[in-house]
């Protein structure tokens, strides 16, 4: 990937309704989502030119938004077009979208009722860099010492900016410390997710997944749990302490940026990627990068 800093590449944003040149579109300091983390995005992926199930993330958009008490300007409708818009106008085929809403600088306090609400897609190439056999080698996480909060202390269902904040600094000590990623633990002490991506643990040939009740369900979640069903295997959704890791086999993350990815390890727990992963890592994949699917994008 290249290494040019995002504000510095070419190309073309979707900002507000309009295709403005990639280093035009920009902020001032006084905007509210800036101080406030009034924001909501998404993470999408294209593959040979069609985003895997775009209007699903738009509408978790939709309802991102919502949950911090502000309506998009936009449809759904319209911003599966601006992504579209994006994509083509910049000729990516195999690439990652970004669309943002945030609340702007009209008011700059706590309450900003009447700010102005903007939207703005961009979108990058992101080729796939890593063969299966590659990402079956596994990455290594550690505990974190941030926790998924309640939903009663944070908005844990949208996809809100201000929850990143954790997951930065979760991200940062794995990294400081040699590690690919952190285990987030929820308020509880529950396993809740990787810092980007859900996780699945795979004990006696049957997959266990932490049920989603306070930090997103992802898309790629719902989605491998469909592929691992139709397979024919069991699925269980449930609380799953962390002392269970000493009794699973595999473990796996799903998500839209690291699709089906194996964990070989967890601080002293060590997993070996098996038969499962393999199958639903490959399901996946050939889900997402069906040739019909792109045909039917044109
Ligand atoms: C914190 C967090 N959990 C889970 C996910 C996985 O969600 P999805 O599969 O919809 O990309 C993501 C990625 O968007 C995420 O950032």
């Amino acid at each position: 990937m290249s290494m040019i800093p995002f504000d510095a590449r070419e190309g073309v944003i979707w900002f507000n309704g309009e295709l403005v040149p990639w280093q035009d579109a920009k902020l001032h300091v006084l905007t509210h989502g800036l101080h406030y983390a009034s924001a909501v995005f998404e993470g999408e992926r294209s593959y040979g030119g069609h985003v895997f199930k775009m209007t699903e993330h738009h509408e978790r958009l939709q309802a991102s938004a919502e949950l911090l008490g502000f309506s998009l300007p936009y449809s759904v409708t319209e911003i599966d077009r601006a992504a579209n818009e994006v994509l083509k106008a910049n000729g990516i085929v195999d690439g990652y979208v970004r669309p943002i809403a945030w609340r702007g600088s009209e008011m700059m306090g706590v309450s900003a009722q009447h700010n102005r609400i903007n939207v703005a897609v961009a979108a990058w190439e992101w080729p796939a860099y890593f063969s299966p056999e590659a990402r079956l080698q596994g990455i290594r996480m550690t505990l974190a010492d941030w926790r998924r909060p309640a939903p009663d202390t944070a908005p844990t269902r949208s996809k809100a900016a201000g929850l990143y904040m954790i997951c930065t600094l979760s991200k940062h000590a794995a990294e400081a410390k040699g590690f690919n990623d952190a285990l987030m633990l929820d308020y509880r002490g529950q396993i809740a997710e990787a810092t980007g991506a859900n996780i699945f643990l795979i004990q006696e040939g049957k997959l266990h997944t932490p049920t989603p009740d306070c930090f997103l369900d992802g898309i790629t979640r719902r989605t491998v749990i469909d592929l691992a069903r139709e397979r024919g295997y069991e699925v269980i959704e449930r609380a799953i302490m962390p002392e269970e890791l000493a009794r699973t086999q595999e473990v796996f993350l799903t998500g839209t940026a690291v699709e089906v990815t194996p964990v070989s390890e967890i601080d002293d727990y060590k997993f070996t990627p098996g038969e499962i992963t393999r199958d639903l890592l490959t399901a996946y994949d050939d889900l997402v990068r069906q040739p019909g699917l792109a045909a039917s994008a044109a």
